[in-house]
């Protein structure tokens, strides 16, 4: 699991950063960052980048080997304070709190803004590069920086639907992104999957998440990772996270991949609340007219 760099950025010196971001630039040419490039690429003394590269291997930020050539290379961690540092920076947060989540995908913290806000650290690609790594020890080149390039693209892609489809449906705000991070508004609520919803809240919750998914695909985003796990309820009404994987509607899957989503969220509530969802069209119906932004109640789907 990827530590919280949160308690090391106190420790750290603007310099330290510079190393870091030295390291960062060198890894887009090699998977390990030769220790003589790094006054080049950081701007620091060779004096100064031996002193910070104990202080940042010592803190688990950078990675070193030592066989062939002395090099460098960040941990994940050595991203995360990368990403944190320029949130701080531009004023998007000002201190650290506790886990709200840490998924096999992600690690999501609450931050501290004008409000409570919350990080999300993409993670995609890490485990899987620990496969690959370890399948093909002398991999070539190219693939070096998979975990890094693989979470930086969530990150961007999961930020881009948000920004897309806010206010208009109801999905955190987006606030920043860096790197592999972003920061949004905090949900207060809970997952549907540990909901319990009263026998009279069964169909009109699931109505307000197929219409919220409407509005999605008239914004031009199917979400392609529906299920009860990204979906928050509150007194309010429901909120959808977890957007990397959304696919914008002129997709080639776009169809397939909404219908994969009805039959999921459809399914959960037929299987959690037996017999409360009465005669509950068929997904691939209930898909055509949230595509064409006709779908108002589970009872209407079918009439023309
Ligand atoms: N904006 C948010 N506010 C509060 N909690 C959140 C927020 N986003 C995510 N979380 C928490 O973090 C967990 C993981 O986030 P999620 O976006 O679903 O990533 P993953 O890809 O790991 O599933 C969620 O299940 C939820 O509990
Ligand atoms: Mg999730």
């Amino acid at each position: 699991m990827v530590q919280n760099v949160a308690p090391t950025m106190a420790d750290l010196e603007t310099e330290d950063f510079h190393l870091l971001s030295g390291v960062e630039q060198g890894m887009r040419f090699s998977e390990w960052v030769a220790r003589e490039k790094l006054p080049d690429f950081s701007r620091l003394t060779a004096e100064d980048v031996d002193y910070r590269l104990d202080r940042c291997a010592d803190r688990g930020l950078l990675e070193r080997k030592t066989i062939q050539y002395e090099g460098y290379k960040l941990t994940f961690e050595g991203y995360d304070a990368l990403a944190l540092h320029t949130f701080v920076e531009r004023d998007t947060i000002g201190g650290f709190g506790a886990p709200l989540g840490v998924g096999k995908e992600s690690d999501v913290y609450e931050v501290q803004s004008y409000k409570p806000l919350a990080l999300k650290y993409h993670r995609e690609g890490y485990t899987n590069f620990r496969e690959v790594m370890r399948e093909r020890e002398y991999t070539a080149d190219r693939e070096h920086v998979s975990w890094q390039y693989t979470a930086r693209k969530a990150a961007e892609r999961e930020f881009d639907a948000l920004e897309t489809v806010y206010p208009q449906v109801s999905v955190p705000q987006p606030i920043d992104h860096n790197r592999h991070a972003i920061v949004m508004e905090k949900i207060d609520g809970v997952e549907l999957s540990k909901a319990k919803l009263e026998p009279a809240q069964v169909v009109p919750v699931l109505e307000l998440i197929l219409d919220e998914m409407q509005t999605a695909y008239a914004e031009g985003y199917v979400h392609a990772d529906m299920s009860e796990y990204n979906v928050f309820v509150n007194s309010e009404g429901i909120v959808i996270f977890d957007w990397p994987q959304a696919v914008p509607t002129d997709h080639a899957n776009a169809d397939e991949l909404l219908e994969r989503d009805v039959e999921n969220v459809v399914g959960y509530f037929e299987r959690k609340y037996p017999g409360q969802v009465a005669d509950t069209p068929d997904s691939g119906a209930i898909a055509a007219e949230l595509a064409d932004g006709e779908f108002e109640t589970l009872a209407s789907v079918g009439d023309a």
